[in-house]
């Protein structure tokens, strides 16, 4: 294959876009909106370790993977697994990667939009100061009134597919323009307003009664309970399910495991360095996240609100601070602004592995491409839409005891990211670190066969990354208990 070769989509114009662009791909709904409620759902610090430590075994060293494939690929997963499998001689097998990927991507961004449009909805209602109305509450009716609030928006579908709609069509609109466009320029300053407005907030939960509590309550690391969550006097049940949550959030959080990375990598100028660029990414990410913890926890003890209440939880605590804080509603503004900033920069990295392929298919210019995608998008969406009001007593698989209580939505998210994205992070570690050939991997790292950090890292991917996620499902599906 001809090394020399340049993606027909473009390029980064610099090894610092591509970690704005990649960085912006992995900063998002995840890190903000879900890590927290997730964390709160599966009882704090033991949850967060094993996040943590996955995100280090595991997703430091896929992510490389996946960069190293796409910038040797150089096109959309599907096509560059298909060459990449083509040169080493290996299965036409490979391909079904890149096509799960695709999927995978549809799914998660059906649900992200809908997500995406709350966040958007939140921007007027904190902007024209709806929250300052708590100061002349009782303390005991606080958490009452923001919870109304939260839960007449998602009870309203028709409110929710504007909301969907706009944020899609933006997406959309930017995923059109290609990869310089708009999308650079919007990371470069957005990252670093949302670290700045993340700081200003971690400065208001330290002044409330409760900050400690907080703190505790997601660096407290309880495996009993993590692990024998429903234990009673008579019977303690090994559970799986939190672990499964907390290696899936890992993958989620960084964007592995889909092609959303390989797709950027593919758009890496040819002498970046892969090792150096991710793992600024990854420190980003992983703060973000806990950041979002910080803030998060102290509020929602203070104000005696539950911490395992689900995907409203992000909804139902920051409104209070908002109320509460000097400037509360500027602050609250910029932070829903970035928000949703953060939430496109994710969208447009899950529709691009799909968008790219059309492309490259030869039947569509990359503004056709952009639209079908996205009115596919917007169809499956439908679900999760729907999922939190008029079906949200629709059980799909309520015939299978795992799944009965599960929503579309709740279902659309546990397939992606507790099953897809794990499983594809899997296999691009044995492509990776199994089959493709040693000189061609360290040509593409820069790196010598010899190097340690080239040793450690493939020792992750051959062994520890098949090994964990495989002991993760296995623990999930309740072999071991
Ligand atoms: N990493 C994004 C977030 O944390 O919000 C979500 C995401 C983007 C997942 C891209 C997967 C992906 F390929």
């Amino acid at each position: 294959m001809n090394k020399q070769n340049i993606s027909i989509h473009g390029e980064w114009s610099s090894r610092l876009a591509f970690i704005l662009a990649a960085t912006g791909s992995a900063v998002g709904l995840g890190n903000i909106w879900k890590f927290p409620y997730m964390t709160g759902e599966y009882g704090g610090g033991a949850f967060v370790i094993v996040y943590l430590v996955c995100v280090a075994l595991m997703g430091l060293p896929v992510m490389m993977a996946e960069v190293m494939l796409g910038k040797r690929g150089r096109r959309s997963p599907v096509n560059s697994m298909r060459i990449l499998a083509q040169e080493g001689g290996y299965s036409q097998w490979w391909r079904v990667l890149g096509w799960t990927g695709v999927i995978a991507g549809f799914l998660i961004l059906s649900y992200y939009s809908v997500i995406a449009g709350w966040a958007l909805a939140y921007v007027p209602k904190v902007a024209m100061g709806t929250f300052t109305a708590i100061n002349s509450m009782p303390q005991n009716e606080v958490a009452g009134f923001v919870g109304s609030i939260f839960n007449e928006l998602v009870s309203n579908p028709i409110q929710l597919l504007a909301w969907h709609t706009i944020f899609m069509s933006v997406t959309m609109i930017m995923v059109a323009g290609g990869v310089q466009g708009g999308l650079e320029r919007a990371v470069r300053f957005m990252m670093p307003a949302l670290f700045i407005v993340l700081l200003v907030l971690v400065g208001y939960a330290m002044s409330t009664p409760e900050f400690m509590m907080g703190v505790y309550f997601m660096f407290d690391v309880d495996f009993k309970s993590f692990l024998y969550p429903n234990c009673t006097e008579a019977s303690c049940e090994l559970s799986g399910e939190g672990m499964l949550a907390a290696m899936g959030q890992a993958f989620f959080s960084l964007s592995l495991g889909m092609g959303a990375i390989m797709v950027y990598g593919a758009y890496l100028p040819k002498h970046a360095s892969i090792a150096s660029t991710t793992s600024v990414v990854v420190i980003a990410d992983t703060s973000v996240a806990i950041l979002a913890g910080l803030i998060i926890f102290p509020i929602v003890f203070s104000n005696g609100l539950a911490p395992g209440q689900g995907p409203g939880l992000v909804f139902n605590t920051l409104p209070i601070a908002f109320g509460q804080m000097p400037y509360g509603s500027f602050f609250g503004t910029l932070f829903f602004v970035l928000l949703v900033l953060a939430a496109w920069s994710s969208s447009i990295s899950l529709i691009e592995p799909a968008v790219a392929w059309l492309v490259e298919t030869g039947k569509f210019t990359r503004i056709s491409a952009s639209i079908w995608s996205g009115i596919a998008v917007w169809l499956v969406g439908l679900l999760t839409l729907f999922s939190f009001n008029i079906w949200s007593h629709v059980k799909p698989l309520f015939m299978f005891s795992a799944f009965e209580d599960k929503t579309f939505f709740d279902l659309i998210d546990y397939m992606t990211a507790n099953v897809m994205l794990p499983l594809g992070g899997l296999f691009i570690a044995i492509f990776v670190a199994w089959f493709m050939k040693t000189q061609i991997v360290t040509e593409e790292l820069d790196s010598s066969p010899e190097h340690g950090g080239f040793l450690i890292w493939r020792f992750l991917l051959r062994y520890v990354t098949p090994l964990g996620v495989g002991l993760v499902f296995l623990n999930a599906i309740g072999v071991f208990s």
